[in-house]
């Protein structure tokens, strides 16, 4: 029959960790040695889009990202593929006269154009959006049914991080037991209106790529710390039992308390780690001593802050009036360049807000 291009197109927000995946116990399937949690962002910021296509004239499946073609040659793209086309389903559309069988997903290939709206690679978590776009996206156009937390395992063999991003709201990767990861999955703690008095500000202390990459980074984390071995087994489990029961009471004291103790763990972890890491710069830790001094003064928390593997801060507020005190703050110490206006001004080389 007659075969024309079909696409899809998805938006996936990233997604921030309040506790921290950091170490994996199967560097192939990706399965972490601890449980992590995170919000998922509004999708209008720090989110990517994803269009899929497939026709029977595409000879090789290929990606776009941000305008530029990469390589699917990589084992995590390989293995999302080959999940995705395992459990690809009929298609039919008569009005574009497409109709796929599902035996054909095996032969045929898609083309995969992404765009980041924010710095890919710069510790703000562009691959947990990305992947979880790409599988979401592929998902839908090559009709697989499966819910969201099964496509989210699938996302996690993307990127771990992604798999948290299947979900909006508050979000919980389960660690899982089973050496194959089917266990290994996200679950949604509480949706998006749950607590919507939270504003997150996102200082974005420099746009350049990390030096080192979270997969290298966590590698040699797990083979010389002797602290992410205290942090896995003692630390984290008691934290996301706290962490949990600060969501549910919307309890921004015990919340921001854990965020910020489990971002400096993270780091100190890093630190703890042959050859050191050093993800924060003297930027990062002014703004880390700004909020601490602020919190401290108010007397009960106002702003949470946390960092992953990079300079930029994530500044969780607890409502409206401390967002806009801590832009404040934010514009005093750090004064933008003359020519940016507020919504784009500048503390290192380019700051987001929201
Ligand atoms: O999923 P990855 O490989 O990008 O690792 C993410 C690690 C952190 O962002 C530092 C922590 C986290 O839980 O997202």
């Amino acid at each position: 029959g007659k075969q024309r291009l079909m696409t899809v197109t998805a938006q996936t927000p990233t997604n921030i960790a309040v506790i921290k995946y950091w170490g994996k116990r199967d560097e192939d399937l990706i399965l972490p040695i601890n449980d992590s949690i995170s919000v998922t962002l509004d999708p209008d910021h720090l989110c990517t889009t994803t269009s899929v296509a497939v026709s029977p004239a595409f000879t090789h499946d290929r990606m776009w990202l941000n305008g530029k073609e990469v390589s699917l040659s990589g084992g995590r793209f390989q293995n999302c593929l080959r999940e995705l086309r395992s459990r690809a389903n009929d298609v039919e559309d008569e009005e574009k006269g497409v109709k796929i069988a599902k035996e054909d997903w095996e032969k045929l290939h898609v083309h995969i154009v992404s765009y980041n709206n924010f710095p890919t690679a710069a510790g703000l978590a562009s691959s947990a959006a990305g992947l979880a776009c790409l599988v979401f996206s592929l998902a839908k156009l090559m009709n697989v049914k499966e819910d969201h937390s099964k496509l989210s395992a699938i996302a996690r063999q993307g990127s771990g991080s992604a798999c948290r991003s299947l979900y909006g709201g508050f979000v919980k990767w389960i660690m899982g037991k089973e050496e194959n990861g089917n266990d290994s999955i996200a679950v949604q703690l509480a949706d998006e209106k749950h607590w919507d008095d939270l504003v997150i500000i996102i200082a974005v202390v420099s746009s350049r790529q990390k030096e080192t990459s979270s997969t290298s980074g966590m590698r040699d984390t797990v083979e010389t710390s002797e602290l992410i071995k205290h942090r896995a087994k003692e630390v984290v489990p008691k934290r996301i039992i706290q962490m949990e029961e600060a969501i549910a009471n919307r309890d921004f004291s015990a919340f921001a308390h854990l965020a910020c103790a489990d971002s400096n763990q993270f780091h100190a972890v890093c630190l703890d780690t042959l050859p050191p890491i050093f993800y924060m710069n003297d930027t990062s830790h002014r703004i880390i001593s700004s909020v601490e001094r602020w919190n401290r003064h108010e007397g009960t928390p106002q702003v949470a802050y946390t960092f992953d593997a990079g300079p930029n801060a994530v500044l969780i507020s607890r409502n409206r009036n401390a967002a806009v005190l801590m832009l404040q703050r934010l514009l005093f110490y750090f004064p933008p360049q003359p020519d940016t206006d507020l919504n784009s001004y500048v503390i290192g080389d380019k700051t987001i807000m929201k």
